[in-house]
């Protein structure tokens, strides 16, 4: 996680790197920082909380810089502080260095130089480790310093480094966390991601693992480890830096569900032909590449694991083969079968998650076909994968996933029709129902995002409640994961999902008076028993409020309070049934009060272990 952004050209690079830092404040938002190289020297400023805090601090200075710095800082070594916030320095003051990643070998190049140099840390972080080392190596060469720096690192790091000494350069060095170039006219930028420096730039450089970047006004040199210089195509930015503004909803989350609607229609349209068929152009999957799987592995973190969850009953249906679905974290260090006949299957909004991207190697290692469901263009995950199928939800900028959540559902389902129609296994007619009822889903959505005030009002009602249960059956049990998940990010309410069967093997015991119970009803096929569960809890005192179907009065005559979703195959209710459960999320948090795009504690990319 944490941001970092850097400018050189010949505007003062203090405001474009804090509203740069806005921009990708997403990434992390416990302390940030500034360093600039000004005439008098390195000028560095941070502060604890959000950037807000340190444009505050800075505001009645008069600091000007061509070449610059920045952090936003998600904390995982030292507390969040003023004297933990990055930029780090060497002891001399003259070499800053900002980092998102970890040192993994840290505490020993600490000691190292502690007892060599006899440096004194002035932090907690394994950041200042960097910084330190440079600093020892620096001898009227930054370039050759941070070279010898790299060397002694363990871990993971984008770092962005200024010296005082050398006012033209500024040096970027990437490994396992993602790091992008932007090509300006007499002006260069780095920055962990595209929005950061949009409103400058549409000409990218991606940098590759191991590699050093030398950025001056008018030049941009890539090096490999090896020190040889390489040749980078340009990637040309087509989307645009409004994208990522909240047009008028008070939050990007609210703007986000609003817009999923838009995002499944363009993930379908961009993968079906005007005949309904499904065309994965670019993605390598013939008949006998299809037939030659024996597995499919899908793997992914947090709302991206709850997609897969879908995944697994939704590609089993329609392709017939057989789905294992794994926490990323947990999968690499599981031993899991995996060889040259499994199809791996990584789910990433950012493409950048680390434990998502170690389990991808992982799988990579064994053998595997590697096909990435990424919504960010050009991502670590997106590059390392085989094939890449790009859900177009546009940026996400709340940190709670929504709109990228389910285009990711939608991806599910077609990879299901199109395996299942190569194999030969899906009937045309059950393949034509399911296209017929994906095209209707975004209208079905809209229907449901007209109840927004009723929700609301079911939040207002709700929101005082300390323990709020999910339960559902078959599909719905995954759904319940998500509505859960979405609900204690950003309400900080005690939440817990679990599939309405096996409530009964332990979970019953914490059902009380006042306790809400949040039931999806929507598998026709498994209503009456979802009902029988619904009575369960409230014999005991809960309070129900069920998702289900119109019409469905059976639940309605058992539950004090139901929303409904339209009517639809039992199978595509999870694209509609979750909106209704990320709108009273919003709603509850909204009332609460929360940081609703951006609560405690998380971060939007997870970039380490
Ligand atoms: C973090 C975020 C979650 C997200 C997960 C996976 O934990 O807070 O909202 O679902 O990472 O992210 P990815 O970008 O891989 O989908």
């Amino acid at each position: 996680m944490c941001g970092i952004v850097g400018y050189i050209g010949d505007e003062n690079a203090r405001d474009i790197i804090i509203d740069g830092l806005k921009r990708l404040e997403y990434r992390g938002y416990d302390s940030a920082g500034i360093a600039l190289c000004t005439e008098n020297g390195l000028v560095v400023r941070k502060r604890q909380g959000r950037i807000q805090n340190l444009e505050n601090m800075i505001a009645g200075e008069d600091l000007y810089a061509n070449l610059g710095i920045g952090h936003t800082r998600w904390a995982t070594h030292g507390a969040p502080s003023d004297r933990n916030a990055h930029p780090h320095c060497d002891r001399s003051g003259r070499i800053a260095v900002v980092h998102n990643g970890i040192i993994e070998n840290f505490m020993e190049l600490k000691e190292w130089l502690q007892k060599e140099y006899g440096i004194e840390f002035q932090s907690d972080t394994d950041t200042e480790v960097i910084a330190q080392l440079i600093g020892v190596f620096y001898s009227g060469d930054l370039e050759e310093a941070v070279f010898r720096a790299v060397e002694k690192l363990q871990g993971s790091y984008g770092l962005g480094i200024i010296c005082s000494e050398e006012p033209d350069k500024l040096i970027a060095v990437r490994r396992d966390s993602p790091l992008i170039v932007g090509l300006g006219e007499g002006c260069n930028f780095i920055a962990s991601d595209i929005p950061a420096i949009l409103r400058h730039v549409r000409k990218i450089y991606l940098i590759e693992n191991n590699e050093t970047v030398i950025l001056t006004k008018n030049d941009v040199k890539i090096y490999n480890a090896q020190r040889q210089e390489v040749h980078r195509e340009v990637f040309h930015v087509t989307w645009d830096a409004d994208a990522a503004e909240k047009e008028g909803y008070d939050h990007f989350m609210l703007k986000e569900i609003h817009e999923q609607p838009k995002g499944i229609l363009d993930t379908i349209r961009r993968r079906m032909d005007a005949d309904g068929k499904i065309v994965l152009d670019g993605i390598r999957m013939t008949k006998a590449e299809i037939e030659n799987f024996n597995k499919v592995y899908i793997v992914a973190c947090g709302t991206a694991y709850h997609a897969g969850l879908i995944g697994k009953t939704v590609i089993e249906k329609l392709a017939g083969i057989s789905v294992e679905v794994d926490i990323a974290s947990e999968f690499r260090y599981r031993e899991p079968f995996v060889d040259d006949r499994t199809l791996f299957i990584a789910i990433s909004q950012s493409g950048e998650t680390l434990d998502t991207l170690a389990a991808l190697r992982e799988a990579k290692r064994k053998g595997a076909r590697v096909l990435s469901v990424v919504n960010v263009v050009g991502s670590s995950v997106a590059r390392e994968s085989d094939d890449v199928f790009y859900t177009w939800a546009g940026p996400e900028i709340a940190v709670a996933s929504t709109k990228a959540y389910t285009t990711q559902l939608v991806c599910m389902y077609l990879i299901g029709l199109y395996m299942g129609r190569e194999k030969g296994t899906l009937p045309q007619d059950v393949y034509d129902r399911y296209i017929e009822e994906l095209l209707a889903v975004p209208e079905k959505i809209e229907k449901v995002l007209r109840q927004e005030k009723q929700i609301e009002n079911l939040a207002k009602k709700f929101y005082r409640r300390d323990n709020i249960f999910f339960i559902g059956r078959g599909m719905d049990s995954a759904v319940s994961y998500e509505g859960s998940l979405k609900l204690k990010e950003i309400s900080y309410i005690n939440s817990f999902a679990i599939a309405a069967g096996e409530l009964k093997h332990g979970t019953i015991a914490l059902i009380e008076e006042g306790t809400l119970v949040i039931a999806l009803a929507t598998q026709d096929r498994l209503l009456e028993k979802m009902i029988s569960n619904i009575q369960e809890v409230r014999a005991r005192g809960a309070d129900v409020l069920a998702i289900a179907k119109e019409n469905r009065t059976a639940v309605e005559q058992q539950a004090d309070d139901v929303i409904y979703i339209p009517e639809c195959m039992d199978e595509i209710t999870p694209l509609i049934s979750v909106v209704p459960l990320q709108i009273f999320a919003y709603y509850i948090a909204k009332q609460r009060g929360c940081d609703i795009d951006k609560p405690k504690n998380l971060a939007k990319s997870v970039t380490v272990e």
